[in-house]
């Protein structure tokens, strides 16, 4: 069974499919609804339901408040229609943003090898070509496995191989069967392209990417894009890891530093021995963020992505350093274990 959806104030009408969720509707339809974890998490998209019924979904208590519930707001990402909806939303507009329609795919694995002890780095071929924006990610289906996960797009968009940087969470259903059970040739069905993680090119300001662990993986495809198109304003590319073996892709990016006077590489390793002969810098990101830039950020774009504890320190130095929330982008490695506690954000910081 079918509903509709009609979407003020534009005043647009689409359907929805049994199941299918209000976000996953409109994006398919080419109506921008703002999101980024897909997960019920992080309340990007919440939305003021006029009419209708819904199920919720796996809100989370702490995105979707009671009081809020009662005012009848719904999170797009998990809600699904009992009945013919009217939301309101308000739909972006942002020079930026593509707006591609989300699609399915399917991809046969065809490379996967160990990146670091902890990540395994995936290449699927996907039955056509798909589209998104550098440091946008997919959601996958898992065999087995209940709902769907998020994992960003690491290739450039010319590339015909989708790279995927997966690190295994302990316990973790989906991970752990992308770590030990997938084999070349499966073909795995994915969803894209999601989120707001992209470039803000039209601002043309000097650009800092923070990437702690297997959160390198949208700042690669953004770092790659924009200097294979030739971009000349200053870009610095920090890569926080623990140690020497979770440092991946270093020697890449080392000799795009070489070849690219505007793009600077500095990896950060936190927990290194203090005999260690590691010549880099040390300690965690943030710490060599704010060093690197002598706690001034004015006048930059920043572009976090990797586990939130780590995009909130960072959020933090880049605040005290005068970089303000309109010039600051995130991309946060929820799990569900971030389900149960309040989604980690800044006092300053508005959106996720
Ligand atoms: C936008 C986005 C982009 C992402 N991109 C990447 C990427 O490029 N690379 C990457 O490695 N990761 C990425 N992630 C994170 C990735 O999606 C998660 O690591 C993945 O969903 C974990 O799935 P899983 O099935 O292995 O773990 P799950 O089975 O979902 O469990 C995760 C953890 O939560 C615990 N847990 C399970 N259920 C509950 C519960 N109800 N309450 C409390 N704890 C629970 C488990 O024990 C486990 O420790 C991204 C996440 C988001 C939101
Ligand atoms: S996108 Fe819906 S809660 Fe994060």
């Amino acid at each position: 069974m079918s509903h509709t959806i009609t979407i003020e104030p534009i005043g647009q009408t689409i359907d929805v499919r049994e199941g299918q969720t209000v976000l996953d509707a409109c994006l398919r339809a080419g109506i921008w609804l703002p999101h980024a974890c897909c997960h019920g998490l992080c309340a990007t998209c919440k939305v003021q339901m006029l009419e209708g019924e819904v199920d919720l979904g796996h809100a989370s208590s702490f995105a979707l408040m009671d009081f809020e519930r009662e005012e009848k707001k719904i999170l797009a990402c998990c809600a699904t229609a009992q009945s013919d909806l009217v939301i309101e939303a308000d739909i972006e507009e942002d020079p930026d943003a593509q707006y591609l329609p989300l699609e399915d795919f399917l991809g046969e694995l065809v490379d996967a090898r160990m990146l670091t002890p902890t990540i395994r780095g995936l290449w699927l071929r996907p039955d056509r070509p798909v589209r998104f924006q550098p440091g946008q990610y997919l959601l996958m289906n898992i065999p087995g496995v209940q709902g769907q996960r998020a994992f960003s797009i690491a290739n450039l968009c010319a590339d015909e191989l989708i790279e995927l940087h997966v690190r295994l969470v302990p316990n973790g259903a989906a991970t752990t069967w992308l770590h030990t059970q997938v084999k070349l040739s499966d073909k795995l069905s994915f969803h894209a392209p999601f989120g707001r993680f992209f470039v803000r090119k039209s601002a043309a300001l000097p650009m800092i990417f923070v990437a702690g662990g297997s959160g390198l993986s949208s700042p690669k495809s953004m770092v790659l894009n924009l200097l294979a198109e030739g971009c000349a304003k200053p870009i610095t590319l920090l890569q926080g890891a623990r140690n020497r073996d979770e440092l991946y892709f270093y020697e890449l990016f080392e000799e795009l530093a070489a070849k690219h006077p505007n793009f600077r590489y500095i990896p950060v390793l936190s927990d290194l021995p203090a005999d260690d002969a590691w010549g880099g810098a040390r300690g965690l990101v943030h710490e060599t963020l704010k060093n690197t830039f002598d706690n001034d950020f004015r006048g930059h774009k920043a572009y976090v992505c990797g586990p939130p504890p780590m995009i909130e320190a960072c959020i933090a130095t880049l605040m005290q350093g005068r970089l303000f929330e309109r010039d600051i982008y995130t991309e946060k490695f929820y799990t569900a274990a971030d389900t149960g506690q309040p989604a980690r954000r800044s006092p300053l910081f508005k959106s996720i």
